[in-house]
């Protein structure tokens, strides 16, 4: 038998943190390293992921028949794009219509983990993109994955709604869950849109130790050593639907600010998804290791 998918959930309850940037771009990543992956756009509010990279093929159906029809046939259910090995499924429904088949189902939030089951023998890795804010789809993204990915942003309000928000009320509301058998995964955060500057350290400096105070919870929070930097390569990839760590140059001459990743931007950028990609999927670093030293930027 295929060997199942690793499930990696991107989710905090801020939005703006960067989360379906992250998504992005480890599944352009990922595909891009020859793992066959699927990009699932659970922001059913802003669906951003789904609209990320240009389709070759357009599913008719997306995540709410994956969750709540039981469409079984992945042609319906999943799209295809230009870039080779990465799928999509959309998110195309309001949330809060799932939300309350879930509320009215006996198997609730767990309900993705099984409906999983479907696509998981087809893939080498699942990324499930999340809403920012406190919601059970987010909870049942969280309760799906293998490891979870939790970008934060390098400011007060940033960290203090991570702490009160992600912490307390996202992960810890799922600790009854393990009652039943559920681990919860592990927690992979880090800081991202960085700026050389102290108040970024100091905040950084805060957070660190409230995590560290942190005792008793039944699964691990890991805040990453390297930091994503705030760089605007990131906008330049989002407006044209490439990852951002492809150089990409404008060359038609009557536009007055074209377009512009140099390969530069473009190698720090794959350097710093690379670390990501590491981190949450240590399994691949052959793949990784070897899409690393291809000029494919
Ligand atoms: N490292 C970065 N530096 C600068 N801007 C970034 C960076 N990463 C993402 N962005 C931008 O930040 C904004 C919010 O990112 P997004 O991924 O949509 O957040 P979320 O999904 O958490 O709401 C987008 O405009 C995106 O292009
Ligand atoms: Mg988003």
């Amino acid at each position: 038998m295929a060997k199942k998918a690793k499930v990696i959930t991107i989710a905090d309850t801020k939005g703006g943190s960067t989360k379906s940037t992250t998504a992005v771009n480890v599944a352009a990543f990922t595909a891009s390293s020859g793992l066959k992956t699927l990009l699932l756009d659970f922001d059913l509010e802003q669906p951003t992921a789904c609209s990320y990279f240009p389709l070759l093929n357009e599913a008719p159906f997306g995540v709410y028949e994956f969750l709540i029809t039981h469409e079984t046939d992945l042609n319906n259910l999943i799209s295809t794009t230009t870039t080779p090995n990465l799928d999509v499924m959309s998110s195309n429904s309001v949330r809060q219509e799932i939300v309350s088949h879930l509320n009215a189902s006996a198997d609730g939030i767990i309900r993705l983990k099984s409906c999983l089951n479907l696509v998981a023998y087809e893939y080498d890795v699942i990324v499930i993109d999340t809403v920012g804010t406190v919601d059970k789809t987010v909870n049942m993204a969280v309760l799906a994955a293998d490891v979870v990915l939790s970008p934060l942003e390098a400011s007060m309000p940033g960290v203090r709604e991570y702490l009160r928000g992600t912490i307390s009320n996202l992960f810890r509301s799922l600790i009854p869950f393990t009652e039943y058998g559920i681990a919860l995964p592990p927690v992979y955060t880090f800081f991202n849109k960085v700026e050389e500057n102290n108040d970024c350290k100091r905040i950084k400096a805060l957070f660190n130790q409230q995590v560290a105070g942190l005792t008793s919870l039944p699964f691990s929070i890991t805040i990453l050593d390297k930091d994503i930097k705030k760089q605007n390569s990131y906008k330049v990839a989002a407006s044209l639907g490439i990852p951002a760590f492809k150089s990409y140059a404008e060359n038609d001459k009557s536009i007055i600010h074209p377009y512009k990743i140099t390969k530069q931007q473009a190698q720090t950028i794959k350097e710093d998804i690379y670390y990501l990609c590491m981190t949450v999927l240590p399994e691949f670093q052959t793949q990784f290791d070897r899409f690393m030293l291809s000029d494919a930027v």
